[in-house]
C-alpha cells in the first residue's frame, strides 16, 4: 500500500444508512495512519453482482464490506474465499487480490471471539445459552464451537434451533433446548442473538438463568441507552453485562486488518464513538 495514495473501501447492504461502519473506518484509518475512505452503497435487490463488477473496474476501489440481505448471495461472485467464510456459510467482507479476484471472508465469528475474550466473558469450555436461531446466532455458532466451548440454543422457533443443532453438530458440542428445560440448566454465559430489541423486546426465558455469576451479552447493541435485555439482565442480577457495540468494532477491525494488514484499537474506538454519538 501506497501511503500518499488514497484507498477507497464500501459496505454494500439494503438497508445501510443507519450503519456505524464509516464512522468506524473513520476512526481506523487516523489510527492506523493510512487514507482511506470509506462508504455505504445502497443495494437494490438483483443488483448486488453489477454494483459489485462497477466498483471494483475502479483501480483504487480495494474492498468491500457486505451486510443483510446479501451475506450468502456474495459467496456466487468471490474467486477464492477463506475457511472463516466456507465455515460460516456466509460473506461479510471482500478484498481485491488483482484485478480478475475477489476474495470473500467473514469477520463476524472473529469479531465476537475479540470482544467476549476483550471483556473477559470467556472462561475455558465455557456454558453458553444462545437465544435466538437466525442469521445472526448462524453467524456466530461455528466460533463459539471451535473454541471449545458448549452451545446450548434456544428459540421461540423451536424447530429453528433444532435446525442449528443438526447443521452445526459435527463441529462441537452443541445442544438444542425447549424452554422447560432452561430452568434446569446452568449457564456461564448467555447470549441474545434474537432481534427482539429492536422492537424494544425481551426474549421470554425464565429469569432464574441470570444471577451475579452469568456473563450477559447482547448483539444488538445502543450507543444513547441500555438494550432492554441489559436492562432485563440486570434487573435479574446480572453484573458483568455488554451489548455488540464490541463485536461490531471487532468485525470492523478484523476487516480492516484484511484490507491493510494493519490492526486498529478496537477499545479506543467504542469509547470514541461512545463519547461522539
Ligand atoms: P437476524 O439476522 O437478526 O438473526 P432473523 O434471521 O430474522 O434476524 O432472526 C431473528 C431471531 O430473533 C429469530 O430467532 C426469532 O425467533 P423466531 O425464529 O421464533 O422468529 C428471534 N426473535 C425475534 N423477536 C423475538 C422475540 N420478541 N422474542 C423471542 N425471539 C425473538
Amino acid at each position: 500500500m501506497d501511503n500518499r495514495k488514497k484507498y477507497y473501501y464500501a459496505l454494500f447492504g439494503n438497508p445501510v444508512n443507519h450503519s456505524l461502519s464509516p464512522i468506524i473506518h473513520k476512526i481506523f484509518s487516523k489510527q492506523i495512519n493510512l487514507n482511506y475512505n470509506y462508504k455505504t452503497i445502497l443495494t437494490p435487490k438483483n443488483c448486488l453482482k453489477k454494483f459489485l463488477d462497477n466498483f471494483f473496474k475502479k483501480s483504487d476501489n480495494l474492498g468491500a464490506n457486505i451486510t443483510l440481505p446479501f451475506k450468502t448471495e456474495v459467496l456466487k461472485y468471490v474467486d477464492n474465499i477463506t475457511k472463516k467464510a466456507k465455515i460460516s456459510g456466509a460473506i461479510n467482507t471482500l478484498k481485491k487480490i488483482n484485478e480478475k479476484h475477489i476474495l470473500g471472508d467473514n469477520t463476524d465469528g472473529v469479531g465476537i471471539i475479540y470482544d467476549l475474550r476483550r471483556l473477559n466473558f470467556l472462561k475455558k469450555k465455557c456454558k453458553i445459552l444462545l437465544i435466538g436461531a437466525g442469521g445472526a446466532a448462524q453467524g456466530i455458532i461455528p466460533y463459539l464451537l471451535l473454541n471449545k466451548n458448549i452451545v446450548f440454543i434456544y428459540n421461540r422457533t423451536f424447530l429453528k434451533a433444532l435446525n442449528l443443532e443438526k447443521k452445526f453438530c459435527n463441529i462441537g458440542n452443541i445442544i438444542c433446548l425447549k424452554k422447560e428445560c432452561l430452568k434446569n440448566n446452568n449457564f456461564d454465559l448467555v447470549i441474545n442473538a434474537t432481534s427482539s430489541g429492536v422492537f424494544g423486546g425481551v426474549p421470554n426465558i425464565p429469569k432464574s438463568i441470570i444471577s451475579e455469576n452469568v456473563f450477559c451479552y447482547d448483539l444488538y447493541f445502543d450507543l444513547l441507552k441500555e438494550t432492554p435485555f441489559i436492562k432485563w439482565c440486570k434487573k435479574n442480577g446480572a453484573i458483568n453485562v455488554k451489548d455488540g457495540i464490541g463485536m461490531l468494532v471487532g468485525q470492523a477491525a478484523y476487516s480492516c486488518y484484511l484490507w491493510n494488514k494493519k490492526f486498529p484499537d478496537v477499545k479506543k474506538t467504542i469509547k470514541i464513538l461512545q463519547k461522539n454519538i
